[in-house]
């Protein structure tokens, strides 16, 4: 089976959803703030892609399945919000408010953990000093990355991957993210090489994040 990347289109979103469900289900955080039980996450999430669609400084790809038949069909077998270096002068994104969340998910967990993941973006690629100030350092960022289960290990986010990370090389800037556990060995493995700036526990100690950047490498 092989795969090709291109930019993900309004017409993917139904699927982008599916693929996004199927990575992440079981995931403590996913299962509390999304449980299956909930009518309003998918809507959530297909918002959430669509208004990703339409920002201008993000590089929404896809990697999908090349037919070998006339009667196979094309399959997106994973997905990645890369987001392109802000002008400095421009914010760190933003979380939706929380009136936006799925209000039959667990709206405590959803503020604890979310939040915490804008305000940890700010103070790794905000300013160097300590202030309050939201500018920040030029850096690619990598937002969300999911694999559908049917897919994963066939090195679809490595490629997905490679696309932000040689783009920032060539820019001489650092790639940023925070990692889930299924994550965290594919980011530090030797091919992409993010070092972990910190780990922080969520839900009372039963969830484990990391928090990750990837300097620039040069190809000398
Ligand atoms: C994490 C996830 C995106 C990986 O997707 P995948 O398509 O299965 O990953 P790939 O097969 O492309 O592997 C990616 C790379 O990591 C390496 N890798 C994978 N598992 C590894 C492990 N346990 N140890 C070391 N390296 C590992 C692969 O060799 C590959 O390296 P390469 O790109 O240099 O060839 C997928 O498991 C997923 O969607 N998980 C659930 C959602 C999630 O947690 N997303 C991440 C949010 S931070």
């Amino acid at each position: 089976m092989s795969l090709t990347m291109r930019p993900a289109t309004e017409a993917d979103l139904d699927r982008l959803v599916d693929v996004y469900f199927s990575a992440f289900g079981g995931n403590p955080i996913n299962d509390r703030v999304f449980p299956a039980s909930s009518t309003q996450s998918r809507p959530f999430w297909r918002k959430n892609l669509a208004d990703n669609l339409k920002e201008d400084h993000v590089r929404f790809q896809v990697m999908e399945t090349i037919p070998t038949s006339d009667s196979e069909e094309k399959q997106i077998a994973a997905f990645a919000v890369w987001n392109a270096p802000l002008k400095a002068t421009d914010a760190i994104p933003a979380m939706p408010p929380l009136s936006a969340w799925p209000s039959d998910g667990d709206l405590e967990a959803a503020s604890e953990f979310f939040y915490d993941l804008e305000r940890q973006h700010k103070k790794f690629m905000g300013p160097t000093s300590d202030s309050e100030d939201q500018k920040q350092r030029p850096h690619w960022y990598l937002e969300l990355i999911a694999t559908h289960r049917d897919f994963q290990g066939r090195g679809a986010a490595g490629a997905l991957l490679r696309y932000g990370e040689q783009q920032a090389d060539a820019e001489g800037v650092p790639c940023y993210l925070d990692a889930t556990p299924d994550g965290r060995p594919v980011y530090t493995s030797a091919g992409h090489g993010f070092r972990e700036v910190e780990t922080k526990q969520y839900l009372g100690g039963a969830y484990e994040h990391v928090f990750m950047i990837r300097d620039p490498r040069t190809s000398s």
